[in-house]
This record gives C-alpha cells, sequence and structure tokens, in this order.
C-alpha cells in the first residue's frame, strides 16, 4: 500500500502544465470504435482511466501502439467480441460509453455495470431512455448491462435531468443512425465539446455541442486517418488554482482555456484572490487569510461539483461562515470529516454543508474517499502545519497524472511512500 506523506505549510509558487482532460479522454477512447480504420489520440492523461480504457479496447479486438505516454495510435478496424471484460468495465465509470460506441458500431453490447467514485446513486436511466428511443433494447441481468439493436433509428430525445454521461452516450449511438437525433436540455461541459469535436473530425455532423439542444445528424461511416488533440483539463486547472488560493501561494497554469474556468475565477475573487487571464495561461495568488463564500454546485458553466472539496479547503480556512450546496451528488461530502480530522470546522448534513472557517489545520493521517476529495486533502496537506499523510491514493491515480510531482514542482514537500 502506498501513502502520500505531506509537509506543511507550503505556501505554492511556480508553474504547471496542465494535463488533457480525463472526462473527455474517458470518452473519445471508445467513440473511436465507431471508426472502422486507425487515428492518433494525443494530449492523453498519463492516469490510470486511461490504461483501463485501452485494455478494454485491446480486448474488443482493438489495436493499440503507444507513441509517447500521452499519445497513442488506435487501429479499430477489427472488432472481433461485443463481449466486453466484466471486470475492467466494473473498475469505472466511463465504461458505459461502450454502449453507445458498440452499438453504433455492432449493434450489440454485454458489458459490466459502470463502477467509479462512490458519490451516492449513480443511475443510468437516462442512457437506457436515450439507448430504447434509438431502437434498441436494454437489459440488465445479474449485474451485467446486454444492449441490442437491429438499426439505430434517429429520434428527438429530451433528457429528464442534465447529465453529462448520457449526453456523450446517446450522441455516441446516434452518430451512425439513419436521419437527425435531437438532444433537449443537454449537459454543455467542455468535455461534451470536446467528443463532439472528435467526432466531427471523423466526419460525424454533429452541430450544438456546448448548448442544450445538440442535433445529430446520421453519417454513414466515419473515417480514420487523423490525429487529434484531448482538450486541457478543466477540472485540473480549476484544483491548482484553488491550491494557490488555499496555500496563499502564486500558481502560473499552462494549457488551460480560461473560458472554461469563469466559474472558479468569479469564486476566486468573491474569496478574495487574484487571477490573471493570459489567453492559454492563467495565472492566481491570495496573500491574504480567504473570504467566507458561499457556493452551490451545478451543470456547466455553474460552479463544478468536481471541484467542491478543493473549494472546501479554501473555505474550511476562510475568514467567516461559509455553506455549501451540493447539487448533483448526494455523498460528496465525506472529505469533509477528513478535514475536521485537520481541525476544519464543517458541519455537513445531506446535500449541505457549513464551514465555520479556521486559522490553520494541522496534518494528521486521513482517507481519500474519492477521486476529488483525494486531490482535496492533498491541497490540505500542502496548506495545513504538520505532517498529513494520505491514503487510498488508487482513487487520486484514477484521475490526476502525477500529483506528487507536479506538487512537488510548485515547491510542495510530498513524497510517494510505500508503507
Ligand atoms: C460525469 O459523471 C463525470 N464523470 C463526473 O466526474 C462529474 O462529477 C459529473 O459528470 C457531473 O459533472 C465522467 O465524465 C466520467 P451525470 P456522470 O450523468 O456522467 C443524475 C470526477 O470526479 N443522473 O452528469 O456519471 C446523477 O445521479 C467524476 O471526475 C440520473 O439521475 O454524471 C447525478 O445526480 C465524478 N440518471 C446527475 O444526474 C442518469 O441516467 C448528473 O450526473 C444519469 C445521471
Amino acid at each position: 500500500m502506498e501513502k502520500l506523506v505531506v509537509k506543511g505549510p507550503t505556501p505554492l509558487k511556480g508553474e504547471v502544465t496542465i494535463s488533457g482532460a480525463k472526462n473527455a479522454a474517458v470518452a473519445i477512447l471508445p467513440a473511436t470504435l465507431l471508426i472502422d480504420g486507425v487515428c492518433t489520440i494525443e494530449n492523453l492523461p498519463n492516469i490510470s482511466d486511461i490504461k483501463i480504457s485501452c485494455e478494454i479496447l485491446r480486448q474488443l479486438g482493438a489495436k493499440i501502439t503507444w507513441n509517447n505516454e500521452h499519445s497513442i495510435t488506435i487501429d479499430t478496424t477489427n472488432i472481433t467480441t461485443t463481449k466486453a471484460p466484466l471486470d475492467l468495465t466494473s473498475k469505472f465509470r466511463a465504461s458505459y460509453y461502450i454502449i453507445g460506441a458498440m452499438l453504433g458500431r455492432k449493434g450489440e453490447i454485454e458489458v459490466g455495470m459502470p463502477g467509479g467514485c462512490k458519490l451516492g446513486a449513480r443511475p443510468i436511466d437516462q442512457h437506457i431512455k436515450g439507448f430504447e428511443m434509438l431502437g434498441a433494447t436494454v437489459n440488465l441481468e445479474k449485474g451485467t448491462i446486454y444492449a441490442k439493436a437491429k438499426k439505430l433509428k434517429a429520434a428527438p430525445i429530451y433528457m429528464d435531468i442534465v447529465s453529462v454521461g448520457a449526453t456523450i452516450n446517446v450522441m455516441l449511438a446516434s452518430v451512425l443512425a439513419k436521419g437527425t437525433t435531437t438532444i433537449d436540455n443537454a449537459a454543455k461541459e467542455p468535455h461534451i465539446v470536446d467528443v463532439a469535436n472528435f467526432l466531427n473530425t471523423m466526419g460525424a455532423d454533429i452541430r450544438g455541442a456546448g448548448t442544450d439542444v445538440i442535433k445529430i445528424n446520421g453519417v454513414e461511416k466515419l473515417h480514420g486517418g487523423c490525429t487529434y488533440s484531448v482538450v486541457p483539463d478543466q477540472i485540473e486547472a480549476g484544483t491548482f488554482m484553488l491550491a494557490a488560493v488555499a496555500t496563499r501561494g502564486d500558481l502560473t497554469l499552462k494549457n488551460c482555456i480560461t473560458k472554461h474556468l469563469e466559474s472558479i475565477t468569479a469564486k476566486i475573487f468573491e474569496v478574495g484572490g487574484n487571477v490573471e487571464d493570459n489567453g492559454d495561461s492563467i495565472r492566481v495568488w491570495c496573500n491574504k487569510r480567504p473570504n467566507n463564500a458561499n457556493i452551490k454546485t451545478l451543470p456547466y458553466p455553474g460552479f463544478p461539483t468536481d471541484l467542491q472539496p478543493q473549494m472546501g479547503v479554501v473555505l474550511a480556512l476562510a475568514n467567516g461562515t461559509s455553506v455549501i450546496n451540493e447539487s448533483i451528488w448526494e455523498s460528496r461530502f465525506q472529505y469533509t470529516e477528513e478535514l475536521n480530522k485537520m481541525g476544519a470546522k464543517i458541519t455537513a448534513q445531506g446535500k449541505t454543508a457549513f464551514f465555520e472557517g479556521v486559522k490553520k489545520l494541522y496534518g494528521a493521517p486521513v482517507y481519500s474517499s474519492d477521486l476529488r476529495a483525494g486531490a482535496a486533502l492533498v491541497i490540505a496537506g500542502t496548506a495545513a502545519e504538520g505532517e498529513t499523510e494520505i491514503y487510498n491514493l488508487e482513487h487520486i491515480d484514477r484521475g490526476y497524472e502525477n500529483i506528487e510531482e507536479k506538487f512537488r514542482k510548485i515547491g510542495a514537500k510530498i513524497e510517494r511512500v510505500k508503507e
């Protein structure tokens, strides 16, 4: 077992290069199943979710060549089975994209129920509704999903809930379906636009991604022969922005799209931090104790749930009382118990948490309950006085590339230690 040992407090200072977006990459990789050919994907984050995605594709028959640790060439000419490896698909959430992509490619797929961070109930009813409206039958038996369609046919689909996964999955399934599919009440996250851009580069005809109505004009075939670079990770960028504020540091983040960071920038100004938008890089600094603020997480362009725990560290240290209302996931306050072990004063009740700001946090052994909770604990450990030990690193490694190396480069005293 491994743990991270962080000694603080350290104001983080310097430059960080942001990696490609996990949540775009985990959809773009299965999307390659829709192509009968070869393509190259660049700017992939070097994280465990990507390695598992590649292994699932390989077991379905794709040939994958690593060009370097951030780029693969993938040949999906011969997809040899419609049974996805159950042990691997149950390891992470985004394995549900295999369903949309394989319905489009083969009209059939057998896949394990998706796993991923335990954030409360994570139903996939909107995905299934979308597939059924496109003409598929979907059955769930003993933890395995069986989806089948003789021929997918375009349909108007209204999402009852704004869902990132369901929007992308229906987009994947409808790219090769005959006619025009409309997704109403679609999610608008940057990774949705990125997946649509990737598919359009390969010959799809998707319009309106990034708005709440997406139209997909079905095409006969997607072509290979293209190279695509994954969008920079909005959530990794936001994590470092909030790390700069929590540690009263000064960071410049390179390779980011500042437009995607507006809700975070607005909150940083509200708590008294500074943000300078330099086009494809952003500088964030803070030289005083943050002010209190209230947050409600919302689908994009609202404040992202995936930055709520990192913002929680800032508010735990703020001057005054703050309230966070988590409107997406029912169990995303597990990290608050860990911060309380470090001296924070947080009371979480259901989807609301009250933060009575403290002047200092103190190092303690803490456990990461999910990916973003883990990132929040790394920030907290860097801001805290003394030594923090962070356990359950498998969550962090799923979504952050070389987290300790990136933090070390900007001054953190952080080591990965084998127990
Ligand atoms: C994606 O999850 C992200 N994961 C999550 O990031 C992120 O927290 C979430 O979107 C919200 O932004 C990936 O992209 C792989 P949703 P997803 O469908 O697609 C409900 C991280 O830390 N819902 O947008 O699974 C659902 O319960 C991870 O990187 C239904 O009711 O989220 C939730 O309350 C964690 N029925 C809300 O919608 C459905 O069929 C939004 O979920 C689907 C969702």
